[in-house]
């Protein structure tokens, strides 16, 4: 088959939410409707609870369920579908960032009780970033919950999008009835836990006597106000203004009772964008190209201690990527044999001989892939796009056993590679710093080097607002700066320099003083 036509047939998104909100469950009923499982319940939510915070196994098991949900693929609809699925929990928000690089789109959970989160707002941030087509499924709606109008005002407010509700509610909570898809007009009933899902009752016209046989007479009549007022209040669905995501679709259905989920599946496949073109540091890239290119996201270290092998996870972003040919490892400028890359169906894992534009392979590693490295069939340009952002929590790393400094050393920088945290090394005294967004990482990181690498240390609050990232268009006022500024310079894990600052006031009076450098909130400028 062409490339063109496999690109084509290609829909990679991310599924994010405010823990809670219902992502898990909208991930099984979106496989169950896939074929790709047969049951409910197969899934396992990657969620780490508040309760688990030293709970050492819940942390490791959690390790173990998140490679195994963290690519998902289905065929449906002659379509293969890839769901990167990102962790809820705040303090792995950076994973979620990464994952969201290696997305062409994005479904976003909202819960119609708690109407948008704080997290919730945050991941908005980051796909405004790219521009990446956001839908939105507002969940739950088994409950009572907000008013319908108001939850669309509010998507509007707080995550700064316009709205194109696709489907409408008959009723909330105890007097749900279902769904009118103003998308292709036709009318849903809800019944709780319904495992098969009919197709929806064809509605051409709204003002059938029909609708009254369904529904009732009063909710009948509500319902055609209320579309009425929808198709005044916004504009008909536009393809476009979706796919340059300036505008969110918007579903309501209630995941748990298998409700508006697949009409949600059906619509996703056919609006949401195939592979686009890529940025890497040299030119775009089109998928089509006919040369392989593609990028890694994600690094996960093996379960098994003993061995440390990685999994590796590359989105292919143009060509065809086949088992056992030879690719150009761009930083490392040497070619590379990947014999054992592995495709995530569902909950397997298997072998694959070819893959293309839009799919996320695994590849296993022994240390020499990172994030944010390219992999090519000769072109040297790397991916952009995949920045480290300053962390909010940094502690000094403290040695506990000196004669274990070469095995923490090791432990830090293979754990960094993993995109864990982010390690700053002081240019005076070789001081090392952890930053991180959470501070669960810092429990994750103390168990691991001391389980996997048997070294041992302790980390010690320090006073930093933030670590930001320098350069200058005049090589010899960068290097006086750092010169005068020499206490409060440190290393990146890739050897850029960065200003780690102790206040708000303090870097606003640098950015004063110093004018001919540029500080940087994140690594990529
Ligand atoms: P997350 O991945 O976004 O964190 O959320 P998850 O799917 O785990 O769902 C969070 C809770 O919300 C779960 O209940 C789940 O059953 C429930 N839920 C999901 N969709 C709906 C829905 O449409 N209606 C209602 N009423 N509840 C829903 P839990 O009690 O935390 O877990 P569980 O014991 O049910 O698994």
């Amino acid at each position: 088959m062409s490339l063109d036509n496999e690109i084509s047939k290609r829909r990679t998104f991310g599924i994010i939410s405010h823990p809670d909100a219902g992502k898990t469950t909208l991930t099984e009923k979106l496989l169950l409707f896939g074929g790709a499982i047969q049951k409910a319940g197969a899934v396992k939510s990657n969620k780490i609870k508040m309760h688990a915070r030293s709970d050492w196994m819940e942390i490791e098991k959690q390790r173990g369920i998140s490679v195994a949900t963290s690519v998902m693929g289905f065929n449906y609809r002659d379509t293969k579908v890839n769901i990167l699925d990102t962790p809820g929990h705040q303090d792995f928000a950076e994973d979620t960032y990464r994952t969201l690089t290696a997305v062409d789109s994005v479904i976003m959970v909202i819960d119609c009780v708690k109407g948008v989160e704080i997290q919730t707002e945050k991941l908005m941030e980051v796909c405004r970033m790219r521009n990446t087509p956001v839908i939105c499924f507002i969940n739950k709606l088994d409950r009572e919950g907000r008013d319908p109008y108001d939850l669309l005002d509010e998507i509007e407010e707080k995550l700064n999008i316009k709205v194109q509700p696709m489907t409408w509610p008959i009723g909330m909570g105890k007097s749900f009835k279902g769904v009118y898809s103003l998308y292709d007009k036709s009318l849903h009933l809800f019944e709780p836990s319904k495992t098969t899902v009919e197709a929806g009752k064809k509605l051409e016209d709204i003002q059938s006597p029909e609708l009254e046989k369904y529904v009732g007479e009063s909710d009948a009549e509500m319902l055609r106000g209320e579309v009425e007022l929808v198709s005044e209040v916004y504009s008909e669905f536009d393809k476009n203004k979706y796919q340059d995501g300036s505008t969110a679709p918007v579903f309501f259905g209630s995941a748990v009772n298998n409700f508006g989920v697949k009409e949600l599946l059906d619509c996703f496949i056919d609006i949401a964008p195939t592979p686009k073109p890529r940025e890497t540091e040299i030119r775009e890239i089109a998928p089509n190209d006919n040369k392989f290119s593609g990028f890694i996201f994600k690094i996960h270290a093996n379960m098994d201690p003993k061995h440390r092998n990685r999994i590796a996870f590359l989105r292919i972003c143009s060509g065809k990527f086949e088992r056992g040919k030879n690719y150009f490892h761009v930083r490392h400028n040497k070619a590379f044999r990947f014999s054992n890359a592995t495709a995530f169906m569902a909950q397997e894992r298997e072998t694959i001989d070819e893959a293309w534009p839009g799919d996320i392979i695994g590849i296993y590693d022994t240390g020499n892939l990172k994030i944010g490295d390219t992999l090519s069939e000769g072109e040297k340009g790397l991916y952009k796009g995949i920045p480290s952002f300053s962390p909010e929590i940094f502690k000094e790393v403290i040695n506990k056993n000196a004669l274990k400094s070469k095995q923490l050393e090791k432990g830090l920088n293979q754990l960094m590679e993993e995109g864990v945290a982010q390690l700053f090394t002081f240019e005076m005294g070789n001081r090392k710093v952890v930053g991180t967004v959470g501070a669960l990482q810092y429990e994750v990181i103390q168990h691991r080097l001391k389980n996997e690498y048997g070294a041992d240390c302790d980390f010690m609050s320090i006073n930093l607002h933030k670590a930001c990232w320098l350069s200058s268009k005049d090589p010899k006022k960068l290097e006086e700066f750092v010169k005068s500024k020499q206490r409060h310079i440190a290393r990146d894990k890739d050897g850029n320099l960065v200003f780690m600052a102790e206040s708000r006031a303090w870097l606003q009076m640098i950015g004063d003083n110093f004018p001919e450098v540029e500080i940087h909130n994140t690594s990529e400028f």
